[in-house]
């Protein structure tokens, strides 16, 4: 087990340009995809969604304001990354959540407190916070059965949300996330050392 998940995290890199003729079959976007729905979010409250954006010519709309980044129509699959908006105690997407897994009421009351007196601003950061530990897990996850992915912030955040046509007074698109298979090797990996990174305290 250590060592596939050390295999996947090496196998794992930034892919700029992925094989259009090979696509992931239905069964391993679907690994993928598990791997965020169960990763964990502050208070257990799913902070995300995630869109699959299957229709071509929306790929090369969204290319043209994503830097004309590659990745984003040679890619097998694009997932955007979304964050939910309405992220206090009394939203309706929170509320049902709360229903959904039983949660008592101090914790309902705890959520209240603690969540509910930020301004919208930090807590659509804290929101869009929870995506990228999901979007973490589906790198790796896809890594771990030879797929590769590109994590990608590179874009006009306005204009790709305009193309998806989503409702963005309840979600934003931090992040797109490609997947497919590369096409060139990988390059050699930039890392620090671990004792560059650690402190002691
Ligand atoms: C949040 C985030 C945003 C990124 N945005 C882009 C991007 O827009 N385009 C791109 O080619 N790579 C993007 N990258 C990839 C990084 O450049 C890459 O992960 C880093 O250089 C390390 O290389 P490696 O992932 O191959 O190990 C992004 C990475 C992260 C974590």
């Amino acid at each position: 087990m250590r060592n596939d998940f050390e295999k996947a995290i090496h196998f794992r890199h930034a892919c700029k340009i992925f094989d259009e003729t090979r696509s992931i079959s239905p069964e391993d976007l679907d690994f993928i995809l598990e791997a965020g729905r169960l990763s964990p979010s502050s208070f257990g409250m799913e902070q995300w969604h995630f869109f699959l954006i299957k229709d071509p010519e929306k790929r090369s709309a969204i290319r043209e304001v994503a830097w004309n980044q590659p990745q984003i129509t040679t890619a097998s699959e694009l997932v955007a990354i979304a964050y939910r908006k309405t992220v206090r105690s009394h939203d309706a997407y929170i509320q049902q959540e709360f229903d959904k897994f039983h949660y008592p009421d101090w914790l309902r009351e705890l959520y209240a407190r603690w969540i509910d007196p930020h301004t919208d601003e930090t807590l659509e950061c804290w929101s869009s916070r929870q995506t990228y530990i999901a979007a973490g897990n589906m790198m790796t996850a896809a890594a771990s059965i030879g797929i590769d992915s590109c994590p990608i912030e590179g874009f006009e955040r306005d204009a790709v949300e305009k193309i998806m046509g989503i409702d963005t007074s309840l979600y934003g698109v931090p992040l797109l996330l490609p997947f497919g298979y590369r096409i060139k090797e990988q390059q050699p990996r930039h890392r620090s050392e671990l004792s560059e990174l650690i402190t002691l305290i």
